[in-house]
């Protein structure tokens, strides 16, 4: 069969979702994906266990240049629904932190799930498609290494740029350009930070060491835990933050939240004169850190020679540590890409292009990023869903 209701292109989380939810309604729907399996940036998620969904899902936690956009879609699959469809497939999950839902075993049972649901109402899946044209006589026709197909609707749903070991392409963003469809420049999100000179050398001695902390930039403020890398700073604080940050701008940590760090140090002065400086930071941040900061700005032996505004000088550092990241570690590190095609260009209801009637864009290939915590998958069943719906 070379004729559909409806060509998919990406077997991601997004396109499955579209697939099921148009082949529930009786939609013949081709699925086409030029890796091997589907679904593979499910199967690596959340360190293989998918971070499927939040149960904070709501529509401030996303990125986009237009931040009402995603309301609509959001509100009418929520993650409720897509909680109710693993649970109706018996799939055992928990909530490891801040409503972030994880399978208890493998993401493949995330998979196999989609797959399951895909099959179930006749979904026609193909991978290893070379796409090699998509072009629009009348209708929209694809052609691959295995023929040309047509449908009067096209559904982008190959994702962003981040990771392109694993596949990814700017394919939706061409051909988005091809119809003429603006797009928000792309950059990498969910990321971690590199920096040079003295802060990286600082860094660099302190790889692997990981704390809690709140890391700001502009008015966002994620308190998370973070962590010390040969290359700068990761840790979900961090990546939260990059998808916030503009390259030339600093970030501003926060080393010891919620304590007054000042009154702290002045009081510990007081009650222990003997101890080493280092000694009494290592009782609030891990010791290498401690020792670190103990080396730079209390270079004297015991906490009496310290006189209190070298201490209130360190709290306040401790408090607002300013840095100005280099740059990030790029797509290849990248959970997501921020920008994409431009929410203007699409209806908030379907995601069709309001100028190209029966041409849809989901998942992360749209102007709408998550943050970290399974909103972006969430992003990718409810734009698939509702996609589906109109298709
Ligand atoms: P996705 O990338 O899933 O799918 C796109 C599909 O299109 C792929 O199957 C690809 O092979 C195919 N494709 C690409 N180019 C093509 C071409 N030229 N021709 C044909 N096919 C093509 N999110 C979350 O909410 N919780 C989590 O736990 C994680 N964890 C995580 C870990 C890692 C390491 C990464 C990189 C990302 C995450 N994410 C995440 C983000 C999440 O994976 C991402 O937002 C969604 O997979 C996006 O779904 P899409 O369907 O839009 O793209």
């Amino acid at each position: 069969m070379t004729q559909f209701d409806a060509i998919i292109l990406g077997a991601g989380a997004a396109g499955l979702m579209a697939a099921i939810s148009a082949g529930r309604r009786g939609r013949r729907v081709l699925l086409l994906d030029h890796a091997e399996e589907p679904g593979k940036k499910i199967l690596i998620s959340g360190g293989g266990r998918c971070n499927f969904t939040n149960l904070h899902c709501a529509p401030d936690r996303f990125v986009s240049a237009n931040p009402h956009f995603a309301k609509s879609a959001l509100s009418r699959y929520t993650q409720h629904d897509f909680i109710g469809m693993v649970r109706k497939h018996g799939i055992p999950f928990h909530e490891k932190t801040l409503g972030q839902l994880f399978c208890d075993g493998s993401a493949r049972a995330i998979v196999a799930m989609l797959l399951a649901e895909a099959e179930a109402v006749g979904v026609d899946l193909r991978c290893g498609q070379r796409i090699s044209a998509v072009e629009k006589p009348d209708g929209f026709r694809v052609t691959t290494q295995s023929g040309a197909f047509t449908a009067p609707a096209l559904v982008l749903a190959t994702g962003g740029l981040s990771i392109p070991k694993m596949g990814a392409t700017g394919l939706a963003h061409e051909i988005a350009r091809r119809f003429s469809l603006p797009l928000v420049a792309p950059r990498p999100g969910l990321v971690p930070f590199t920096f040079q000179g003295a802060p990286l050398e600082l860094m660099r001695g302190l790889s692997g060491v990981a704390l809690p902390a709140i890391a700001r930039c502009g008015k966002r403020a994620f308190p998370e835990a973070m962590l010390f890398t040969h290359r700068g700073l990761s840790g979900p604080a961090i990546l939260q933050i990059s998808s916030y940050w503009q390259e030339g701008t600093p970030i501003a940590l926060d080393l010891l939240p919620g304590l007054d760090a000042a009154t702290v140090l002045r009081e510990r002065k007081r009650a222990r004169p003997k101890a080493e400086p280092k000694t009494i930071l290592a009782e609030l941040l891990p010791q290498r850190l401690a020792q670190a900061m103990a080396e730079a700005h209390l270079p004297l032996p015991r906490m009496a020679d310290l006189p209190d505004r070298a201490l209130d000088a360190l709290a306040a550092q401790l408090k607002r540590w300013e840095l100005l990241p280099a740059g990030t570690e790029g797509y290849a590190k990248a959970e997501v890409t921020l920008g994409g095609i431009d929410t203007d260009a699409l209806s908030s209801r379907s995601l069709e292009a309001k100028a190209v009637p029966g041409l849809f864009a989901v998942g992360e290939a749209v102007d709408v990023t998550g943050w970290l915590g399974g909103y972006n998958f969430q992003w990718a069943w409810a734009s698939g869903w509702v996609a589906g719906e109109a298709l």
